[in-house]
């Protein structure tokens, strides 16, 4: 679940208390629910047929939460109308499951987040129903590939601004454009928590440090097109401006001296 950025975007001072793991403990219990949403994300990825409600699929990740305890974030923390959000072609983020039928070819963005124990994870991956356009095809691998070029700017003491820049090089070069307010996000004691707005294109204003221990979710929103996210008329959904086709992927990890722990891999 990404971050909805302001419009007056500001970026956040430092001072605030920022999640840090302090022991094994916690760790265990991240990477716990790690492994949950990463499942959930996972299954429901691979049943995804023609045909099939996007309320059907909610309900094979509901299922996944409920049977190994945790709770969907989106629902306890914001009341979402779904245990997971699902969003479909030039809806990006945030769709709510319902009624309607996914048809071969469609772009469905899968985000799955939970807790268990008092302990967060984010995650979210596009998917294709079938076979799909060579150019959507290919903007869901790019859009991966997106995603770890992020993640390889991380580290203990890196600047977090070279997350967005990482991401907005590949973009660049592959002649793309990035989704402009929507964020990653601190996670671990809650679904969104500091630091509240991690930008995932090139923020200049973006001065802070990475530090060993942090907990944040990498999720840029690569697009054919798109800049920006508008609401749609349920409150909810929000749409690719452009209606450009836009993927996400989306891990939560641990900053940790050398690099990072990934607590979201497939199983
Ligand atoms: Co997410
Ligand atoms: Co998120």
């Amino acid at each position: 679940m990404p971050r909805v950025v302001a419009l007056d975007f500001a970026l956040i001072c430092l001072h605030r208390q920022i999640m840090t793991i302090s022991s094994e403990a916690e760790l265990e219990l991240l990477r716990r629910i790690g492994r949950i949403c990463a499942r959930a994300r996972d299954v429901m990825g691979a049943a995804l047929v023609p045909g099939m409600t996007t309320a059907e699929l909610d309900d094979i990740g509901r299922k996944i939460l409920e049977d190994a305890g945790a709770v969907s974030a989106p629902q306890s923390q914001y009341n979402f109308p779904g245990a997971t959000c699902i969003s479909v072609n030039n809806a990006i983020a945030h769709g709510v499951p319902g009624d309607q039928i996914l048809r071969e070819g469609d772009l469905v963005n899968i985000d799955v987040s939970a807790e268990l124990d008092g302990y967060f994870s984010d995650t979210g991956a596009s998917f294709t129903v079938g076979p799909a356009r060579p150019d959507i095809e290919t903007l869901c691998r790019d859009g991966k590939k997106a995603m770890w070029q992020g993640i390889r700017a991380v580290r203990d003491r890196a600047p977090l601004r070279g997350i967005g820049r990482n991401i907005e090089l590949f973009a660049r070069k592959g002649g793309y454009s990035l989704i402009r307010n929507l964020a990653s996000h601190g996670v671990g004691k809650s679904l969104h928590e500091e630091p509240h707005t991690i930008p995932t294109w090139d923020e200049p204003r973006e001065q802070r440090l990475l530090r060993k221990g942090q907990v944040i979710t990498i999720e840029p929103f690569l697009s054919r097109g798109s800049q920006w996210a508008l609401e749609g008329e349920d409150g909810w959904t929000l749409y690719a401006d452009t209606g450009a086709p836009t993927v996400q992927y989306e891990h939560t990890l641990v900053v940790t001296a050398k690099g990072v722990e990934i607590l979201t891999l497939p199983g």
